[in-house]
């Protein structure tokens, strides 16, 4: 428990430094060994460093997956054939890490995709992180992303569909919540009087009205004009291209107090908000659109206590999983 912890808070470490692993062109093989010595094979391939297995098990007739970088790939697939093992390519490009901007101060602002190829699937897209002080929100994000690329329990869940997730959407933000003011929310472009305006209430869809503000100093400040922020433009340019195939959109903030969730209009259940990026998502045409109030650390507010963590982002994964399940019932012409 305590290790996945540890691994989540590193995986936001290289995040937020820019140290991320691309698995741009890897592929994900899936290998059916039938007599022993085609399992000795196996078991000396997963000496080479360059392969992932993702199982470690020797039996018969089992499929054992793979992960295999770009360079490997010739190598891998000729001893294969050589050796006369069955195998077939179940992912063609295991992830697509692309920067689509740069924030205020010039920190990438990082997407991921995971799918299993193809083009225009339905997608669940996220965005997490918009707000700076909301910490669960990217663990949250880097979670998802951990479940789906490391555990191949879920590799179901991007066979139809595919994932994209901006984990830390203000970086700068983010940031300064560590180096200077942990509860600092809004951006830190400095076109103001006071830092930053609130990214969630920058969005143009119905933008300057109720919920927010014209006050450059206070927390929800709409900004100087809609999109006035470079990271909320960023997440408009992507949309712009590719809102035709999101079929959900979840933007992930926090806090609310325990796990007994309430389901409805956000205007109704919390308060009104415009600007915001889930309202922008709807009106560019994506069908549904939520906003995950994650639970915070109760009388501790947005410091979630550490040992809380693992079970916040287990139990909204659950939630993600039914989300998948609804975009596949809906979207997916499996006849196809
Ligand atoms: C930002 O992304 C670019 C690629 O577009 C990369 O070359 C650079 O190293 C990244 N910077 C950081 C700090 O991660
Ligand atoms: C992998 O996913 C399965 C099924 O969703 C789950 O039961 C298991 O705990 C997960 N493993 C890890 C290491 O998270
Ligand atoms: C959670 O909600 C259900 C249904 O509204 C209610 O019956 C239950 O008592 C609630 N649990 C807590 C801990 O508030
Ligand atoms: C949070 O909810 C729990 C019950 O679920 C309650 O006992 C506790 O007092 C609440 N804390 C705050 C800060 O509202
Ligand atoms: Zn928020």
């Amino acid at each position: 428990m305590k290790l996945l912890v540890v691994k989540l808070v590193t995986l936001l470490s290289l995040v937020v430094a820019g140290d991320i692993v691309s698995y741009d062109g890897y592929k994900v093989y899936r290998l059916i060994v039938t007599t022993s010595a085609e399992i000795d094979l196996l078991s000396e391939l997963r000496n080479d460093q360059r392969i992932d297995f993702w199982s470690r098990h020797r039996i018969p007739n089992v499929p054992v997956d793979a992960m295999v970088p770009p360079d490997a790939q010739t190598e891998f697939e000729t001893l294969l054939k050589i050796n006369a093992i069955t195998y077939e390519v179940i992912i063609n490009n295991f992830e697509e890490t692309e920067i689509i901007g740069r924030s205020f101060e010039r920190r990438n602002i990082t997407l991921v995709t995971i799918s299993s190829g193809g083009s225009n699937k339905p997608t669940i897209f996220a965005d997490a992180g918009i707000h700076a002080r909301e910490w669960i929100a990217p663990s949250m994000a880097l979670y998802i992303i951990n479940q789906l690329v490391e555990n191949a329990t879920n590799a179901h869940l991007y066979a139809n569909v595919d994932w994209v997730l901006i984990p830390v959407a203000n970086p700068d933000g983010y940031e300064f919540t560590h180096s200077n003011t942990r509860m600092w929310r809004k951006t830190r472009s400095t076109a103001t009087i006071c830092y930053g305006a609130d990214p969630n209430r920058n969005f143009g869809y119905h933008w300057g009205e109720s919920g927010s503000s014209t006050w450059q100093c206070d927390d929800i400040f709409a900004g100087r004009h809609a999109f006035s922020e470079v990271e909320t433009q960023a997440i408009r340019n992507y949309l712009a291209i590719h809102s035709h195939h999101i079929k959900l959109y979840v933007a992930i903030h926090s806090h609310v107090n325990g796990t007994n969730y309430t389901v409805g209009n956000s205007a109704e259940l919390l308060y009104t908000s415009a600007g915001c990026s889930d309202d922008y998502a709807k009106s560019v045409g994506i069908e549904l659109s939520y906003t995950i109030e994650l639970p915070g650390g109760g009388t501790s507010g947005f410091d979630l206590p550490p040992e809380d963590i693992l079970s916040t982002v287990e139990e909204t994964w659950e939630g993600f999983k039914a989300y998948h399940q609804y975009v596949e019932n809906k979207f997916v012409n499996l006849t196809n």
